[in-house]
């Protein structure tokens, strides 16, 4: 077990904002998280679990217990003739699994490459991207119960995921730590190429992979999302709205070249990039924070941006796409107050 005090947060939050943690502690195994629950240092404390950092941003420095997972390992636990699971610890770099399993040619996470973040977050989030969500594969999540530090498993119903939602989300926030998850994979692999911008990307490979649509799912990111390292962001600051049949239809006779997607029950999903664009918003800075340029989605830290200076930018653009859609948005990232 690692454990440091007024630890920086820098390298663990993809925002790049510079803040501390009072005490940052890092587990190795279930046994080590097993003691720490049972510490002083976590009775005494307010403490928050990160993953990759990829998702997340902090308002202030944290006054309390930052912990990390370092579980690592990745393994195939069985199959038959048509599928795969795969089992990896909650500190498993996402994208450096689903890199594992098209290798291996295995089908289910190729839609997924480029997500930055942990495999602990994975079903927490119920990450998405082109068509397809991380629920589509996971078969069970294995976690340790904060209260008494009992490990337990749980199906993927029992997990109730969502749009970028799951029970880990809501009714159980904060009483589980994800340890490890496995994955279902297809032996043959059924490709999803039909979103948008995939499917004009794929066209490019004359018989189309699960190694193809990684390739072709990267190059399009690359495109589109700004590399963390480069320019500080999290990623998609809101979720895409999802909105009743009937403000579907006004907005669609006001803006009839809206893009939108059925979102199941009636409902419709409208990306909230696109209207942000519309606010003209877009590739706009304020200070050091801007709107990016190539997707309107993702908010970027130019350098040296505080978490207030992105609130107070976010603050600005949902005035703007109430005052003109009626809409709220919701952020998506995890925004964490001191
Ligand atoms: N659009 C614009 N302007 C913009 C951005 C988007 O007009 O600045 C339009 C696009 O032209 C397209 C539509 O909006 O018609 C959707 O755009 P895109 O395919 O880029 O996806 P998105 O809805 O903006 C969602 C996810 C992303 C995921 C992509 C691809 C959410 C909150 N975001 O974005 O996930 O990579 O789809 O599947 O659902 C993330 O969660 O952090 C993330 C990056």
């Amino acid at each position: 077990m690692k454990t440091s005090e007024n630890q920086s947060l820098l390298e663990y939050n993809t925002f790049g904002v510079d803040v501390t943690a009072n005490y940052f502690v890092e587990y190795e195994s279930v046994e080590e998280l097993q003691r720490l629950l049972a510490t002083d240092l976590l009775r005494d404390n307010k403490y928050f679990h990160i993953g990759g950092g990829s998702n997340l941003l902090f308002i202030g420095n944290y006054e309390g217990v930052i912990l990390h997972s370092a579980i690592r390992g990745i393994r195939e636990l069985d199959r038959t003739d048509t599928w795969v699971r795969v089992r990896a610890g909650a500190a498993e770099v996402w994208d450096d699994l689903v890199a594992w399993t098209v290798g291996k040619g295995y089908g289910g996470m190729e839609n997924l490459s480029g997500i930055p973040g942990e495999v602990g977050a994975t079903p927490v989030q119920n990450i998405g991207a082109y068509g397809c969500e991380v629920k589509d594969v996971i078969d069970e999540v294995e976690c340790v119960r904060i209260q008494d530090g009992a490990l337990v498993r749980f199906s993927n119903a029992d997990c109730q995921f969502g749009y970028r939602d799951s029970i880990f989300k809501r009714e159980w926030r904060g009483q589980y730590i994800v340890v490890a998850v496995t994955y279902k994979l297809q032996l043959q692999p059924e490709l999803h190429v039909n979103y948008g911008s995939l499917a004009e990307e794929i066209k490019r490979f004359d018989v189309p992979t699960v190694a193809s649509v990684r390739e072709a799912v990267l190059a399009i990111r690359r495109r589109k999302l700004p590399e963390p390292k480069v320019l500080g962001n999290a990623g998609s600051f809101y979720l895409n709205p999802v909105v009743s049949a009937a403000k579907f239809k006004e907005l669609q006779s006001l803006y009839p070249q809206m893009p939108y997607y059925e979102a199941g029950n009636g409902k419709y999903k409208i990306p909230a990039g696109w209207m942000i664009e519309q606010c003209g918003w877009k590739g706009k800075s304020v200070g050091p924070v801007a709107v990016h340029g190539h997707q309107a989605l993702v908010l970027i830290n130019k350098g040296g941006a505080n978490g207030l200076d992105i609130i107070n930018l976010s603050d600005s653009i949902r005035q703007s796409v109430r005052d003109r859609f009626g809409i709220d948005l919701t952020p998506e990232v995890n925004i964490i107050f001191g």
